[in-house]
């Protein structure tokens, strides 16, 4: 249940906790029974044509993603219902601060740019989130160091309803590649800390770290340039560890909430970091902080006891009589929007084409960012060892690779592509044949409709995420498998293996042996079987949504503030 306390104690009879789960039984049934008048003939014109222009922009190819950006599915919102039990409309204002936008910049002029829509779990599950009046605040992924530039780019994300936080190359070089990418990202999904040379390391450690501070007090100047009373700031991951300190500075009466989306590793990890009591006590200063899963927020509570001394309870950690409010909140995806997307002309078509293309083959998926933790060569080792030991299958089977580049500019990430292109190469020159080969491996990314015919079509998808914060990418595919009832091949080292564990196959992706083996349980599984374990997963896919992770996070924000001095 998204809201946990960390000790995953739901019986503690929490006033607040009370309260909230109240609070949101009286916000479900406003809800449905407005969806319902509204399938009644009471349903409005404009509701009405609201829906139907919709359906005609996805046709036409204008994403759904824009439209929410551009406030239209926030409208959308408004007029299916979500209005608070004292029947006032509800709009809060919400600061989402991320180190990413959800668009990446790319200059096409000096006054000219164009907007793509950035890739990650981050992006993918705030977009989902449709209640709130929503400002986005982070980096446009792009350098722009002249004015006219700077402006122009602001003048377009601000259609976007996104505000630009400026970034030189140098910060982008120390912040992001460095403290984040470098040293946290690795640390965080128990990869350590880089062993390079010590002398070197420490150097660029503490330059680094000075980077890191340097780039969260300027996300923090953004935000208080904007900030309005009453607003909610929510900041987001590993980037922004240092925000909620600064921006308490700035204003104790802030209501200021962290998530991070990545694990929180075991206190044991933590403590290797050098300055890993200065980014607890920043953290600290929200007055919640929220993690995807039960195990994450009690990692969160132990360094908070081991390494400063402080006091766990079953809310959160208390310092001086000041309780920081700690708790999991499992993301989703909106899968409304997966669903409904199978619909769409267009991407039929491109499930039309791609059955043909596959016909007599069974269809293996993955979707990864490529990333070290996506587990990818493993996923591939384990592949090459099914075909190996299962000669009859060799030309009925094909595993498509998607391997979003990521993060190309740290070293760690060139070294993984050229590794992940070296053992795909092999193993085509050993499996192929002169008209087909077993893997197809995409260096890039799809767009959203390719990306849920892909998901429509495979019979069985394989994530082996050596560690993963969540992987929304198993939601998605369970999103759009309500027809073909494929099977789930998860890393039990991902955060989703503790969802949607029940209907998947669960692995060590470590293990290559159990990987091949579980290829072979998933590809001969009966259809009895594969429709159980959908069902499963299905259900709880479509009832735990963005939206609705998000809707909680917030309402428990609204429950104490903290001061940070
Ligand atoms: N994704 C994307 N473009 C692609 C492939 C994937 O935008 O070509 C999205 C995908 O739909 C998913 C997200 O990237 O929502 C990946 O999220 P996940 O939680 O699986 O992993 P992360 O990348 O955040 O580590
Ligand atoms: C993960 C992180 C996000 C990040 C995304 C893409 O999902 O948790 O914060 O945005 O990866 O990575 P990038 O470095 O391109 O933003």
């Amino acid at each position: 249940m998204p809201g946990n306390n960390y000790n995953g104690n739901s019986g503690i009879p929490t006033s607040r906790v009370e309260r909230l789960l109240r609070d949101r039984e009286l916000r479900k049934s406003n809800r449905s029974s407005h969806l319902n008048e509204a399938t009644d003939s009471s349903r409005t014109n404009e509701a009405f044509e609201y829906e139907h222009r919709l359906r005609e922009e996805e046709n036409l190819g204008n994403s759904y993603v824009q439209q929410y950006l551009e406030g239209a599915v926030a409208a959308r919102a408004l007029t299916e219902g979500c209005e608070r039990h004292d029947e006032k409309p509800f709009r809060q204002r919400l600061l989402v601060v991320a180190n990413r936008l959800p668009v990446s910049a790319v200059r096409r002029g000096e006054e000219s740019w164009s907007l793509e829509i950035s890739a990650g779990g981050l992006v993918s599950a705030l977009l989902g989130v449709k209640e709130f009046e929503a400002r986005w605040i982070g980096w446009a992924g792009v350098n722009v160091p002249d004015e006219v530039g700077q402006k122009a780019l602001t003048k377009a994300l601000a259609e976007k309803r996104c505000i630009p936080v400026f970034l030189d190359e140098e910060i982008v070089h120390q912040y992001y590649n460095g403290y984040c990418n470098n040293i946290l990202w690795p640390l965080f999904h128990y990869l350590g800390l880089p062993q390079e040379d010590r002398l070197a390391t420490t150097r660029s450690f503490q330059s680094q770290f000075a980077a890191y501070k340097k780039a969260n007090q300027m996300f923090a100047d953004v935000v208080n340039k904007h900030y309005e009373e009453g607003d909610v700031v929510w900041c987001h991951d590993y980037h922004l560890m240092f925000l909620p300190k600064c921006l308490k500075e700035y204003n104790i009466k802030m209501k200021v909430g962290w998530f991070l989306h990545t694990p929180f590793p075991s206190s044991e990890i933590h403590r290797t970091l050098p300055s890993r009591s200065d980014l607890l006590r920043s953290v600290l200063c929200a007055d919640l902080v929220g993690f995807h899963t039960y195990d994450y927020a009690r990692h969160f509570v132990s360094a908070c006891t081991r390494i400063l001394g402080l006091e766990g309870t079953p809310e959160g950690v208390e310092d001086q009589g000041r309780l920081t409010r700690v708790a999991a909140f499992p993301i989703g995806i909106d899968s409304d929007r997966f669903i409904r997307a199978l619909e769409v002309p267009q991407v039929q078509e491109h499930i039309k084409e791609l059955t043909e293309r596959f016909a007599g083959r069974k269809v293996m998926l993955g979707v990864d960012r490529l990333d070290m933790i996506k587990g990818i060569p493993q996923k591939i080792l384990a592949f090459e060892k099914f075909l190996e030991e299962n000669p009859s299958w060799r030309d009925k089977v094909v595993l498509l690779q998607i391997a979003v580049p990521t993060r190309t500019d740290v070293p760690e990430y060139q070294k993984l592509t050229s590794q992940v292109h070296e053992i795909v190469g092999r193993i085509n020159g050993r499996f192929g044949t002169l008209t087909a080969v077993p893997i197809h491996h995409l260096d890039r990314s799809l767009d959203f409709h390719a990306l849920c015919a892909l998901y429509a079509v495979t019979d069985v998808a394989l994530v082996t995420s050596l560690r993963d914060g969540m992987n929304l990418v198993s939601y998605e595919f369970v999103a759009c498998q309500d027809s073909k009832k494929g099977v789930l091949i998860l890393s039990e080292f991902a955060g989703a293996a503790q969802s949607l564990g029940a209907g998947a196959i669960l692995v060590n992706p470590w293990n290559i042996t159990e990987v091949a083996s579980s290829i072979g349980q998933a590809l001969n599984m009966l259809p009895e079987e594969r429709e159980k374990r959908h069902r499963h997963n299905f259900v709880h896919v479509t009832t735990h949504t963005a939206q609705e992770w998000a809707e909680t996070f917030v309402r428990y924000m609204e429950y104490g503030l903290v001061s940070c001095n």
